[in-house]
């Protein structure tokens, strides 16, 4: 039998979630954004990689490497990851809104060890608004990607930074790509209480047909990667977390774009099943359009 399996924390998610708690799907107009956005970029360029090493407690740890990176709270369990693209908003997966209770909903940036609550450069916040794509089917997870507002603005700085929007159409295919999240570190394992980050190699969407899952499954709206062998995935990711790609910007800093979604693979890298992501550039405008183009960090 062929289904769809949610990555990683389905088994903690479909436990948490309530059953009866449905999300009505609203598309904030661009007009509504003139009016009440604080973002600013506090003079910050997005995706910029931070120092990768930094000494805690004796062991290192890549604590403000991917400052964009925000671990989604249910209830106080793990549930999602989400990555940063302004002050106050994040992309992840439609899946990870559609359905679950906001109110119940906490997002921690900054952290590294998400047990650790005294981690100096953590900041909490709720969801002030957040939006599923319209067209997420759940069947399918065919456009599984939504925009989360916060309550209130981050302060931005070493540790919480957002990371760039891809400008158009790259092409990735046979280029490696970095995911990163709290997830499960097996299929059946438990999370992980440190942030860890795994390179998959990004394939064709006409290989990734080619592999166990049935050609259909794959949309244009997604993007494989993946070994064959399996072993590395994106189980080592949260659904909903970032899959990245770094290219340098004019100046020749290292620079990020957010390519990827986590959203779904049958198991967690098992052999054949690469892990399926949204594919980021597809959905531009409507990412624009819920987040004001204006509230994105320059690149350059
Ligand atoms: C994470 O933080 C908790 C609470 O401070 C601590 O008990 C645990 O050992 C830490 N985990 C790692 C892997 O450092
Ligand atoms: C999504 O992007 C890919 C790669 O640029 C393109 O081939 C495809 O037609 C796009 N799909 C949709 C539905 O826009």
């Amino acid at each position: 039998m062929w289904y769809l399996m949610m990555l990683l924390l389905c088994p903690a998610l479909c436990s948490t979630l309530p059953q009866d708690g449905s999300l009505s799907i609203t598309v904030r107009k661009r007009n509504d954004l003139a009016t009440g956005s604080s973002c600013n970029c506090q003079g910050l360029k997005c995706g910029l990689v931070g120092r990768t090493n930094r000494v805690v407690g004796g062991s290192e740890t890549t604590l403000t490497e991917l400052p964009w990176i925000a671990a989604m709270f249910y209830k106080g369990k793990l549930y999602c990851g989400a990555a940063l693209v302004s002050n106050e908003h994040l992309v992840t997966a439609a899946h990870c809104i559609n359905r679950v209770d906001k109110r119940h909903v906490e997002i921690v940036f900054g952290s590294h060890n998400i047990s650790d609550v005294v981690e100096a450069g953590r900041q909490t916040r709720r969801v002030g608004d957040w939006w599923a794509h319209p067209g997420f089917q759940r069947r399918s997870f065919n456009n599984d990607i939504g925009v989360i507002r916060l309550s209130e603005p981050l302060v931005l700085g070493t540790d919480v930074r957002p990371v760039c929007l891809p400008e158009s159409g790259g092409d990735y295919v046979g280029q490696h790509a970095i995911v990163a999240g709290w997830g499960r570190v097996s299929e059946k394992g438990r999370n992980s209480e440190v942030l860890r980050k795994v390179r998959v190699p990004i394939m064709s969407n006409d290989e990734c047909k080619t592999k166990k899952y049935r050609p259909s499954e794959i949309t244009d709206n997604m993007v494989c990667a993946g070994y064959d062998q399996g072993k590395i995935d994106a189980c080592q990711g949260d659904s909903g977390g970032p899959m990245m790609f770094e290219t340098k910007n004019n100046a020749g800093q290292r620079q990020v774009d957010l390519i990827g979604v986590v959203s779904w693979g049958q198991g967690c890298a098992r052999p054949g099943y690469p892990g399926v992501y949204t594919r980021v550039e597809n959905f531009s405008n409507f990412l624009r359009q819920q987040i004001g183009a204006s509230c994105l960090c320059p690149r350059n």
